[in-house]
């Protein structure tokens, strides 16, 4: 009789549940009734998945890379159009300067697995000596390959108001751009800078910085003889 009624067939239904689960957690059967998902076989599953997710986070993860100039004299002589956007000019009075130029950036991507894509760099130039920003810069998205030293070209803005061209930044700047036959052994001075770069590197939650400094680079442009 008790078969018969609602409740019963609900009392049957939940004894059959508490049966299977007990089994289930015994290990005897698998999930639901079946042969599959037995409870080792969850507890493997789940083991493998997460150990699996752990793999793809570790080489898909960008590492920040390292940054360095390429060589002892960074700077080169700006090309093209990003060249003739920026006026070259030293003036002595006023004071000021202002000169394109390409930062030669070593990118040691060693240790990233897949290749690195920076959505942009923002590039700020500083003269140490007297800690004056010089220049700015952008450089935008790129993709870097892997297990490399990549090296980018950040265009550079170099643009200086001085109070009087007494002013150390402009004379040690002024003097390493001079035209060569200016001085007597033909030699120009180099000139010392730091680059502070701002890094939006694609898979990093926020920007990351960088910088490098250089003692004695080359002036990228050469004044004529005859200018200031
Ligand atoms: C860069 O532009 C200046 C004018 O602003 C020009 O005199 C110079 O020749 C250009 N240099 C190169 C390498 O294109
Ligand atoms: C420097 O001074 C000259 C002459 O007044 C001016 O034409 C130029 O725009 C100035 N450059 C900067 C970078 O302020
Ligand atoms: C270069 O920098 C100066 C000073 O920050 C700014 O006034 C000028 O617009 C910049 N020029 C370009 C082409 O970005
Ligand atoms: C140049 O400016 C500096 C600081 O603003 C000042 O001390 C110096 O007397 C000035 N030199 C000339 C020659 O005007």
């Amino acid at each position: 009789m008790k078969q018969m009624t609602k409740s019963g067939r609900r009392e049957i239904k939940s004894d059959e549940r508490r049966a299977q689960w007990r089994a289930w957690n015994r290990g005897e059967i698998g999930l639901c009734g079946t042969r599959w998902f037995t409870k080792k076989f969850l507890v493997f599953f789940i083991f493998a998945w997460c150990a699996i997710v752990a793999i793809v986070l570790a080489i898909t993860i960008p590492r920040v890379p390292g940054i360095s100039f390429y060589s002892a004299s960074p700077l080169i002589t700006a090309t093209g159009r990003f060249n003739s956007s920026i006026p070259t000019e030293f003036s002595r009075s006023p004071a000021n300067f202002s000169f394109p130029a390409f930062a030669e950036i070593q990118v040691d991507t060693t240790s990233n697995i897949i290749p690195l894509t920076l959505n942009h760099i923002n590039a700020q130039v500083w003269y140490p000596s007297s800690n004056f920003q010089i220049g700015t810069g952008y450089f935008g998205k790129a993709t870097l390959p892997a297990h490399s030293f990549p090296v980018i070209q950040i265009p550079l803005n170099f643009s200086y108001i001085a109070p009087n061209d007494t002013d150390p930044t402009w004379v040690a700047w002024y003097n390493a751009c001079k035209n060569p036959a200016t001085y007597t052994n033909g030699v120009r001075p180099g000139v010392s800078f730091e680059i502070l770069l701002t890094m939006d590197i694609q898979g990093l939650p926020s920007t990351t910085t960088a910088s490098a400094q250089v003692d004695a680079a080359a002036c990228p442009i050469e004044l004529s003889i005859t200018s200031a």
